[in-house]
């Protein structure tokens, strides 16, 4: 996953480009470069983050460029790896996102052919191809380029001297044309072209666009299309941190917000659910938690029974009944659960997207489209789009079960504003020097757990693991001491009589136990070692104060730890590679 952005206008290209690429740092940061087209290609590339205070791109002179945050999958973070990477002549760059897959052929083709290649990238094979095709003009040589290219892409490449325009050419990964007055940018997604415009073009699979700064041609197979421009439904306050020190921090307390809209989305049951006897889900980490959670809410309610698979492992499983599959994803960019919806199609099953990006890969998949309307979530750990996938989910168990959640998805809200003013800093405290924390739950919380313990391990490095309260006795008991605090899900309910069990033989072991139960309950807060208490409720609000519980644990233990919590090491905000 990077991003990649492009500006053609008559600003300073470098101080766009750079602002730009901090705002798509997100979705990767372990180097970057941009590409300024003044008298000659002026070039910037460097390993590590962009750093706060840049003079140096003053010196950058023109206004057009292009530039990349990368997240390394060929070739070590490193100066010569970062992008924009550049032809034999120096006079053609291109950065790029997605990934080549036949590259090794093209390079081995290209350097048979006298090209020589600077990097370790599958990415450097485009500026080389484009130059070897660069007799009848840029563009010509873009479409030739990609007819050569198997993989997914999202590139953008200016040539020096070139006719004042950047070409852009998408497949598989996302590009957004932002379109301004005299001004153009093209970027991964929406978020920095809001500086400029509102007004926005998605291009499409195998599109090719030549930008001037007065507007955009969209060519497919040589022949120009139209595509209709929209405008950006998110504010610039949206994508900011209004006040906040963390986007994480501002994103955990829209939810109340975010959970309210999303119970609202849906307002009766879409058609190609009307009669269903089974549903799949397909999903990847946090968005895979929801769907586990929606499978306990509605097999409960409803007796329709409900896989929810890893969209990793989709593939591999023989093929499934011709039920409807719904793939959940906040990016709508996920490679795994983009392909695992394909493989649904390949089946013939109907198919629903639930995703929170508008104009992502996967509304271009499926049948049709839920938009989860929880607004731009910059921080890589997902907290306000999981609250609105589950609420998304909820009320469709709800229309489902002909209204079995009606009454307490409508007030859900409120459970989370209540919890969002909790403190537990003894909690913190013992979560921050731990070896290892374990998180456990029963029923709909097993799945509130592991999206607990993905969220700790994911900003704090603490490792960190859920497990389904039976299970911890088959294996992971070996490693249970004192430094290994367990984090317990218990508000009552038809699982509460035995988590009180597991809680006494966990601490009969010597190891302390943290448990969210409802601020009522004498008898568990009495046995815990510590007591995080939830507002009374039901299963629904249960579900989403827990979850916001943990959510602030994880990002309190972060912060006390001095953690980089919106960009976690090694990690990006969405997986572009399977
Ligand atoms: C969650 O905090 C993670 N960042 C990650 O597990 C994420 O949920 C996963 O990569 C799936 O992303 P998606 O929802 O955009 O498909």
């Amino acid at each position: 996953v990077c991003g990649i952005i492009g500006y053609i206008g008559s600003r300073p290209a470098a101080s766009v480009l750079i602002e730009g690429l901090r705002q798509l740092e997100y979705r990767g940061y372990d180097s970057f470069g941009i590409a300024v087209n003044g008298q000659k290609i002026g070039l910037l590339k460097r390993n590590g983050r962009i750093p706060e205070d840049f003079p140096e791109i003053n010196s950058f002179l023109g206004t057009a460029g292009i530039g990349h945050t990368r997240w390394a999958t060929h070739g070590i973070p490193s100066d010569r790896n970062a992008h924009p990477h550049l032809d034999c002549s120096g006079r053609i760059a291109v950065v790029h996102n997605g990934i080549i897959e036949n590259y090794l052929s093209l390079k081995k083709e290209l350097e048979q052919g006298g090209h020589c290649f600077q990097s370790e990238t599958d990415s450097e094979v485009i500026p080389h191809l484009i130059e070897e095709y660069s007799g009848k003009g840029l563009l010509e040589a873009v479409r030739r380029a990609t007819g050569r290219l198997t993989g997914s892409y999202a590139f953008l490449v200016i040539e020096e001297g070139g006719r004042g325009r950047i070409i852009a050419a998408k497949k598989s990964s996302p590009l957004v044309i932002g379109c301004g007055d005299g001004e153009m940018l093209a970027a991964s997604d929406a978020t920095p072209i809001l500086d400029y415009t509102e007004r926005v073009i998605y291009l499409e699979d195998d599109d090719i666009a030549s930008i001037s700064p007065d507007g955009v041609e969209v060519f497919q197979n040589g022949c120009r299309v139209e595509r209709p421009a929209s405008l950006i439904e998110w504010s610039r306050e949206d994508v900011k941190r209004g006040g906040f020190p963390h986007f994480m921090e501002k994103e955990i307390f829209e939810q109340p917000e975010v959970l309210a809209n999303s119970v609202r989305v849906l307002t009766e049951l879409p058609d190609i659910l009307e009669g269903v006897k089974g549903l799949t889900l397909v999903a990847c980490g946090s968005s895979f938690h929801a769907g586990l959670i929606f499978k306990y809410l509605l097999e409960r309610v409803a007796g329709i029974p409900v896989r929810c698979e890893l969209a990793s492992e989709f593939k591999y499983h023989p093929s499934p009944a011709r039920d409807p599959v719904i793939a959940v994803t906040q990016s709508g960019e996920t490679a795994d659960t983009n392909s695992a919806l394909q493989v649904a199609r390949s089946y013939n099953c109907p198919t629903i997207a639930i995703t929170n990006v508008l104009g992502s890969s996967v509304t271009r998949i499926a049948d049709m489209v839920i938009f989860l309307k929880a607004g731009p979530e910059i921080s890589v750990a997902a907290t306000k789009s999981f609250i609105a996938q589950c609420g998304v989910l909820a009320r469709l168990a709800d229309l489902l079960s002909g209204g079995k959640y009606r009454t307490t998805l409508l007030k859900a809200n409120v459970a989370i504003s209540d919890v969002l003013r909790a403190e537990f800093e003894d909690a913190v405290d013992l979560c921050s020097g731990a070896r290892s924390l374990f998180y456990i739950g029963r029923g709909a919380f097993y799945p509130v757990a592991l999206e607990g313990a993905l969220k700790m391990k994911e900003i704090s490095y603490i490792h960190a693991e859920g497990f389904a309260a039976g299970e911890i006795k088959h294996g992971p008991f070996a490693l249970l001491s004192e430094d290994t605090p367990v984090i317990a899900v218990c508000p009552p309910g038809e699982t509460y009589e035995v988590m009180n069990s597991n809680i006494k033989e966990i601490k009969a072991r010597g190891t302390p136990v943290i448990v969210l139960g409802r601020r009522s309950d004498r008898e568990i807060s009495r046995i815990s070692d510590l007591f995080i208490p939830m507002p009374e409720g039901d299963i629904i609000t249960d579900i989403m104060a827990s979850t916001v519980i943990l959510q602030l644990l994880a990002y309190r233990t972060a912060v006390r730890l001095g953690r980089e919590i919106d960009r976690p090491k090694n990690l990006a905000k969405c997986v572009t590679v399977e």
